[in-house]
C-alpha cells in the first residue's frame, strides 16, 4: 500500500555527502578513519562530558557500558519493564540478569518501585529515556548512591536530554533523532570507562601483544563512513530539536479535545509523538488506508517469551501497550502534513 507519510524519515540536510565523499576519496573507510574520533569529540563535547565511544549500534553501546562497569553473570541490573528489548539484551548478553520495574502514566520507570527490587545483586540501573522524556535522574541517582549502584542511561531515543549517569549510550539507527544508518555512541566523565569501552570495542588487543586477548571482546566498532554521517548530523542537533518541538506543539494543538484520543506528558526531546486511542488498532488501519503508518508501543518486558511472567498483564506498561501508537514524526513534516494526519484521526472518531 502507498504511505504519503511513514512514521520516520532521516533529516540528511547537512555535510552528510561531503563528508562521506571526503571519507570515500581518503581511503579510511574502517573504524581507523580520522572521523570516528571528531564524531566523539563532537557529541562528548554536545552533552558536556569529557568522552565519547563510538560503536555499531545502540544495543552495542549499552552492552559495552555494562561490561566496562564489570557487570556479568551472577549480577542484576533495574530494567524498566517500558522499553524495546534492547535494554533487557544487554543486560543478559553479559550473563548478569534484567530485573524489571514498571512505569508511571508518563512511561518511564517508576522511581517508587525501584527499592523493592534491590537485593545484594543488583549492580547497576538502567533508566531508559522513553519518547524524549527524561528519567526522574535526580532521584535515581540518589536511589544509587544510597545502595552502591551505577547507572546507565539508555538514551537511544532522547539525543539531547544531558546525561548524568556514569554512561549513557545513544542509538543512531535510521530512525533515532540523529543517525549513521545503524551505530552508537556511549559518552562518560570517567576515562577509565571510556578506555575499557574502546577496548572492548575494538577486540581487546593488548599493549604487550597485539594477539594475546585477556577478555572476551568485541568488534563492536563504527566505521569511519558511518562516523561522516554522524558528525554531520550532529552538527544539526539543535535545528533537529528545534523542528521537533514545533512539530509536538503542532500536534498537541491539532489533536486537543478529540474525543477518543488521550495526549501523553510533554517530552524533554521530540523522538516520536505517542498518544493513546480508543480503539487503537482501528485507528492504526484506518490511517493506513489514508497513506499515514503508525506504530504501536513496546510490549512489557514480562510479556515476551525469554523474560515471561503470568503477572505482565496487570502492569501499568500493559495497559500503555494496549491502546499507544505513535504518529509520523520527522524533521520535513510540515505543518500541512500534520494538519491532513490530524484530520484523518478526526475523522476516525466523527
Ligand atoms: C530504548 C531503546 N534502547 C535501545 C535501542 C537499540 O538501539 P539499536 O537499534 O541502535 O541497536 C533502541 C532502538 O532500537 C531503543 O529504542
Amino acid at each position: 500500500m502507498h504511505l504519503d507519510y511513514q512514521v520516520s524519515r532521516p533529516y540528511i540536510a547537512g555535510q552528510e555527502l561531503a563528508y562521506v565523499t571526503d571519507a570515500v576519496k581518503s581511503g579510511w573507510l574502517s573504524s581507523q578513519g580520522p572521523m570516528v574520533q571528531r564524531f566523539e569529540e563532537l557529541w562528548a563535547g554536545y552533552n558536556g562530558v569529557a568522552h565519547g565511544v563510538a560503536c555499531s549500534s545502540g544495543t552495542t553501546a549499552l552492552t559495552l557500558a555494562l561490561r566496562a562497569l564489570g557487570i556479568g553473570p551472577g549480577d542484576e541490573v533495574i530494567v524498566p519493564e517500558f522499553t524495546m528489548i534492547a535494554s533487557a539484551w544487554a543486560v543478559t548478553y553479559t550473563g548478569a540478569t534484567p530485573v524489571f520495574v514498571d512505569c508511571g502514566d508518563d512511561l518511564l520507570i517508576d522511581v517508587n518501585q525501584i527499592e523493592d527490587k534491590i537485593t545484594p545483586r543488583t549492580k547497576a540501573i538502567m533508566p531508559v529515556h522513553i519518547y524524549g522524556r527524561r528519567c526522574a535522574m535526580e532521584d535515581i541517582l540518589k536511589i544509587a548512591y544510597e545502595y552502591n549502584l551505577r547507572v546507565v542511561e539508555d538514551s537511544a531515543e532522547a539525543h539531547g536530554v544531558r546525561p548524568t549517569g556514569d554512561i549513557a549510550c545513544f542509538s543512531l539507527f535510521a530512525n533515532k533523532i540523529i543517525t549513521s544508518g545503524e551505530g552508537g555512541i556511549c559518552v562518560t566523565n570517567d576515562p577509565h570507562l571510556a578506555a575499557q569501552m574502546t577496548h572492548l570495542r575494538g577486540m581487546a588487543f593488548s599493549k604487550e601483544h597485539n594477539f594475546i586477548h585477556k577478555k572476551l571482546a568485541y568488534n563492536f566498532r563504527m566505521t569511519n563512513l558511518q562516523a561522516a554521517v554522524a558528525t554531520a548530523q550532529a552538527e544539526q542537533i539543535d535545528e533537529i530539536l528545534a523542528a521537533r518541538k514545533h512539530i509536538e506543539a503542532t500536534y498537541d494543538k491539532g489533536l486537543e479535545g478529540i474525543d477518543g484520543i488521550t495526549l501523553m506528558p510533554t517530552r524533554d526531546v521530540l523522538w516520536m509523538y505517542d498518544l493513546r486511542a480508543q480503539d487503537r488498532d482501528g485507528l492504526m488501519k484506518f490511517l493506513r488506508e489514508g497513506g499515514i503508518e503508525t506504530r504501536y508501543f513496546f510490549q512489557p518486558m514480562s510479556r515476551q517469551p525469554m523474560y515471561y511472567s503470568p503477572d505482565w498483564s496487570s502492569l501499568n506498561a500493559a495497559k500503555f501497550a494496549a491502546d499507544g501508537l505513535y504518529l509520523p514524526t520527522y524533521v520535513g513534516l510540515t505543518d500541512e502534513d500534520q494538519d491532513r494526519i490530524v484530520a484523518r484521526v478526526r475523522a476516525f472518531y466523527s
